[in-house]
């Protein structure tokens, strides 16, 4: 059987590892498919750089336009990342007939739905799972493994970078700075690692995962994110204090009134093994109504592990090139004409567990002052928690942890503790989720 061509806009890390798993693996990934996977042609930078992989037989270009247009290739993988231009050269791979695999989770996360109905109008595939925790198969299964679930809630460790620092400061007491400085020699953390530890990231795959889940839209416009710089190690010491861990959370779950869509910094029980999930490793918790909680776990970056997925994805393709466009698994799991128009729940209408840290003057009645505002609110307190004052302070740390109260009920009770004379500067507030 003629060979599949394959035309790779970027030779970075995961394109390099993308040219090694192929060869490397050749043998068996033909067999798997049906007919060789080959790259025939391939963008970079610098035409003349040394390579740790070998280009023998690819057809080195510096424009994207030779490979989206060349009428020989017949998949494009796009590992450049970014926006634009990539979303220009992808819409023209559809419109030019040719499928395309691609990692770039901000692409999607922001402009899915343009790229899926031109793929769908024009009969080709767009192949996503590398976009989302790298190696692990969490597109597959929830596409495909899944179809079976109403799915109720997902969470997952989504950003590699964000879940070593974490791992660092709750292992070593490092500030969140210095854990930052070592995920970036690391070469973890990007120069800029803006889009990492503030959530952003974590927001554009959640965002995709929860459309796959639910068969809505994808609305990256209205997910929730909130990142770690502001973490201390102090609250870590103290949540696992009380026997929870703090992970930055991608949560999205179906509720009544509509579909949370949220990364936040989140205690969850030491106990459960998503807790355990350390360094730059990633881990999805997926709960089905028939299956029940399904974990999946693994590198969620690097060169291979990004790289397998990125091969999956073209054995996919190949397989069902030449099936009928309708009897292919749709882009976001139901059919495109079956999508829901179910809401995104502002996160005032959401509900969930929180550790609030107050500074307070070790005075007669501050508590009750406390609890008072906490009951008009009809917010229920699980435990609390009063460390003694340090050496030389007259304020002390009490850690109130919430049984699931709705948001905005949280924000007024902020507002009105911040606002008492006896508590000293603000409220620190992390959600908290027991995932049972
Ligand atoms: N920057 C991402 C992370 C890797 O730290 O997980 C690729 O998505």
């Amino acid at each position: 059987m003629k060979p599949i061509n394959v035309g790779l806009l970027g030779l970075g890390i995961v394109g390099s590892g993308t040219i090694d798993v192929l060869s490397r693996n050749a043998g068996e990934i033909a067999r798997r498919a049906g007919r060789e996977i080959r790259v025939v042609a391939a963008t970079a930078r610098d035409l003349t750089k040394e390579r740790s992989v070998s280009l023998e037989g690819i057809k080195l270009v510096n424009d994207a336009a030779a490979i989206v247009n060349d009428p020989d290739i017949d998949i494009v993988v796009e590992l450049v990342g970014g926006i634009e231009p990539t979303r220009q050269w992808v819409l023209a791979a559809i419109a030019n007939g040719k499928h395309v695999v691609t990692a770039n989770k901000a692409l999607l996360a922001v402009h899915g739905n343009e790229i899926f109905a031109a793929a769908q109008k024009r009969g080709v595939m767009v192949a996503f799972e590398a976009a989302v925790a790298g190696g692990v198969p969490i597109i597959k299964a929830l596409r495909e493994g899944l179809t079976a679930n109403r799915i109720e809630w997902i969470a997952g460790i989504i950003n590699g970078t964000t879940n070593f620092i974490l791992s660092e400061m709750r292992a070593k007491g490092l500030s969140f700075e210095t854990a930052l400085k070592q995920a970036q020699a690391l070469g973890y953390a990007e120069a800029d690692p803006t889009f990492d530890i503030e959530g952003v990231d974590a927001a554009h795959k959640l965002t995709l995962l929860s459309a796959i889940a639910y068969g809505i839209p994808i609305q990256f416009d209205k997910a929730y994110t909130e990142g770690i710089s502001a973490l201390t190690a102090k609250d870590i010491a103290y949540a696992e204090q009380l026997g929870y861990r703090i992970k930055l959370l991608g949560i999205t779950r179906r509720a009544e009134q509509g579909i949370e869509l949220r990364v936040h910094p989140t205690l969850i029980p030491a106990k459960r093994l998503i807790a355990n999930v350390e360094g730059v490793m990633n881990a999805i918790l997926v709960k089905g109504d028939a299956v029940g909680p399904t974990l999946y776990y693994g590198a969620g970056a690097g060169s291979a592990a990004t790289a397998s997925a990125v091969v999956a994805d073209l054995v996919d393709v190949t397989r069902m090139l030449t099936a009928d466009p309708e009897q292919r698994v749709p882009h976001l799991a139901f059919q495109a004409d079956q999508l829901h128009n179910t809401p995104i729940l502002p996160m005032g209408d959401v509900r969930t567990g929180c550790y609030l840290r107050l500074r307070a003057y070790d005075k007669p009645g501050v508590m009750a002052d406390v609890t008072r505002i906490l009951a008009d609110l009809s917010i229920s307190i699980d435990a609390m928690l009063q460390k003694e004052a340090e050496e030389g302070e007259d304020v002390v740390d009490v850690i109130i942890l919430t049984h699931a109260s709705p948001e905005a009920a949280i924000n007024t009770a902020i507002k009105r503790i911040e606002a008492l004379a006896t508590i000293a500067g603000k409220v620190v507030r992390i959600r908290l989720e027991e995932l049972s």
